[in-house]
């Protein structure tokens, strides 16, 4: 990876799994599975490669709407992720958050990840954020709510990140969506302010550490100005 320029915090909107599935002729489930297959891969090689925070979009709030089957089985692979690396994540000291209701999860889910976020709250340098049954917009409400329910009067922007879910995390410097669509679909809208988008047609099955390179470097050849005449660091 590029040594210079490098992004603090990266978003994946991990898009692509379904017609990955279909192009090879297997169930969608199928597609959800190789492309949870390649998450450890995309994450580690973040980490390392010097980025600090890495959010990924597994379930939004709209996602309620698909086939309870693929729901399921969406749930499932989030289970066993989270129960495959635990010790990984505590041994390579890596934060897990979760962004999102998870009071709607199924239980066996819930409490995979309040364990693995109480095990892992004490670790600050890398952060692992993922968002199941998130949406932005209802997050930016929810976050306006507890403030008010604090007592203030007036609303800051600091209110509001304060009490988003990534509260103490930068901002999002990098989105990367596969898949060939275009849109943010309701992911960290607030915290995505000033981020760089990068949309490739690759679908998430098939984008591997070659992939995030790329995205990465294009990020580093980007001049971020942030409104200002000069450009800055990212
Ligand atoms: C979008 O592809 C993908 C999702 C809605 C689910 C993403 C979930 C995973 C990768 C697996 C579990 C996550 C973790 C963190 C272990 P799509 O189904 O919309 O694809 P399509 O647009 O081709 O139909």
């Amino acid at each position: 990876m590029v040594k210079e320029n490098i992004p603090r915090h990266v978003g994946f909107i991990m898009d692509g799994n379904g017609r990955w599935a279909k192009e090879h002729g297997r169930p969608r489930t199928y597609g959800h599975k190789k492309g949870a297959d390649v998450i450890h891969e995309i994450v580690s090689a973040s980490f390392n490669g010097g980025i600090k925070a890495v959010s990924l979009y597994a379930f939004s709030t709209e996602n309620w709407a698909r086939p309870k089957e693929e729901v399921d089985s969406i749930f499932e692979l989030l289970r066993k992720f989270l129960k495959k690396y635990a010790k990984e994540l505590i041994d390579e000291e890596i934060k897990l958050i979760i962004s999102g209701d998870l009071s709607a999860l199924p239980e066996n889910l819930r409490t995979e990840c309040l364990e693995r976020i109480a095990d892992t709250s004490r670790f600050s340098d890398h952060v692992l954020n993922i968002a199941i049954n998130y949406g932005s917009k209802a997050e930016i409400v929810h976050a306006v709510n507890k403030a008010l329910e604090k007592g203030k009067k007036q609303i800051s922007e600091e209110d509001i990140s304060e009490n988003s879910y990534t509260s103490g995390l930068p901002d999002i410097d990098l989105i990367v969506r596969t898949g060939g669509e275009q849109r943010l679909s309701n992911f960290f809208l607030w915290q995505s302010a000033y981020a760089e988008l990068y949309f490739t047609d690759t679908y998430w099955p098939d984008f591997h550490k070659k992939q995030l390179n790329e995205a990465v470097e294009w990020y580093s050849l980007r001049q971020r100005r942030f409104g200002d005449v000069s450009p800055k660091q990212g």
